[in-house]
């Protein structure tokens, strides 16, 4: 079993709202997995320090589920989308306050949604670009040290533990989905947390790529094959394919054969458990707010704006050429 799964921001204000992307979202025939784009994240999740709330990630398990999707829970520990409490505490936090902190987040948020969630990424983006592989600083590097990401791997595995539940345990990054420093310092985390005895399940490669400058499909089947030869699944958890606006014949064509490449790859790896588009029509995508000139990265688009009718892009093909083996 493989599943294609997407990202997607419900309940909301614009897509969960929308009609059109909701009767595709809850077409089963579509997408066998969802993950929350913000819902679950830790400022949404603990506003206030040891106050959760849950409203979001209930109504985004209920919505998935209604159509029998598994869940990716994404996530417990990141740099961005924190509460203020952790950016800005009233007295500045120390390496066993912080700590505590961390390890009540982990433990209550894993308790809370239990097996609702098929895996959760227990820390996202770990690593950093420059130098490539080395720990990215964000308030829990910066107080706690590196130890701040086995806590986080202990916090969960003991939740896990205790509470019997088969939820799987990710390290989720962008920029190891080919063989570098970067990929190959995830690498040394899995066999870190493996040499612990800390729970880890998969390694979460996000795949944010550019039409045209995307690693070959080769590369990208290595590297899934450097980590499932470490004991560990792989998910595609992340997947789009952004290109200069506007798109072109050419263009298009280049970011279908793109979409194909990842997940033909993923389709040739056993331990390839599925591929998650970072939503699926562009009227919603996070691109075009962060990469200026940029967009049309995902499988469909609304000609008339939110609120239409949806239309497939060539990429969606590319992505169904793949999922059938042509
Ligand atoms: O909800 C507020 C709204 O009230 C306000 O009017 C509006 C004005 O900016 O902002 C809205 O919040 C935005 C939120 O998405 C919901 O749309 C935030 O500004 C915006 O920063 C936030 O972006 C999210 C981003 O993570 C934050 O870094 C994206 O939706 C989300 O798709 C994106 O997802 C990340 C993954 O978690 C990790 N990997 C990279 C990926 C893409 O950046």
């Amino acid at each position: 079993k493989r599943w294609l799964g997407t990202a997607a921001d419900i309940p909301g204000t614009g897509e969960g709202a929308d009609p059109y992307y909701l009767a595709e979202f809850n077409n089963a025939n579509e997408f066998g997995e969802a993950t929350p784009a913000n819902t679950m994240k830790f400022f949404a999740t603990e506003p206030q320090q040891n106050v959760f709330n849950f409203t979001g990630g209930d109504y985004f398990v209920q919505q998935a589920k209604a159509s029998g999707k598994e869940i990716r829970c994404h996530n417990l520990i990141w740099a961005n989308q924190l509460s203020d409490w952790v950016t800005s505490p009233a007295v500045p936090w120390t390496n066993a306050t912080l700590t505590a902190a961390l390890r009540n987040h982990v433990t209550k948020v894993i308790e809370h949604f239990g097996d609702d969630c098929y895996s959760w990424d227990v820390v996202n983006e770990p690593l950093s670009d420059s130098p490539a592989g080395a720990w990215a600083a964000n308030v829990w590097y910066n107080t706690i040290g590196e130890e701040y990401f086995f806590q986080a791997f202990d916090a969960a595995t003991q939740a896990v533990k205790a509470n019997n539940l088969a939820v799987k345990l990710y390290v989720n990054d962008y920029n190891i989905e080919y063989l570098g420093n970067k990929s190959i310092a995830m690498q040394g985390l899995v066999k870190e947390l493996k040499s612990r005895s800390l729970q880890i399940d998969g390694v979460g490669l996000e795949s944010h790529f550019i039409a045209g400058e995307t690693p070959a499909k080769a590369d990208q089947v290595a590297n899934m094959q450097a980590f499932t030869a470490l004991d560990v699944d792989v998910v595609v958890t992340e997947l789009d394919v952004r290109l200069n606006l506007p798109a072109t014949a050419a263009s298009e064509s280049q970011q279908k054969l793109d979409y194909y490449n990842t997940v033909s790859a993923c389709v040739s790896v056993a331990r390839c458990v599925g591929v998650v588009v970072w939503d699926f029509v562009d009227t919603y995508s996070w691109i075009p707010s962060t990469f200026p000139g940029q967009g049309y990265g995902d499988l469909f688009l609304q000609p008339g704006g939110a609120n239409t009718p949806l239309v497939k892009k060539e990429a969606y093909d590319g992505v169904l050429e793949a999922l059938e083996g042509l």
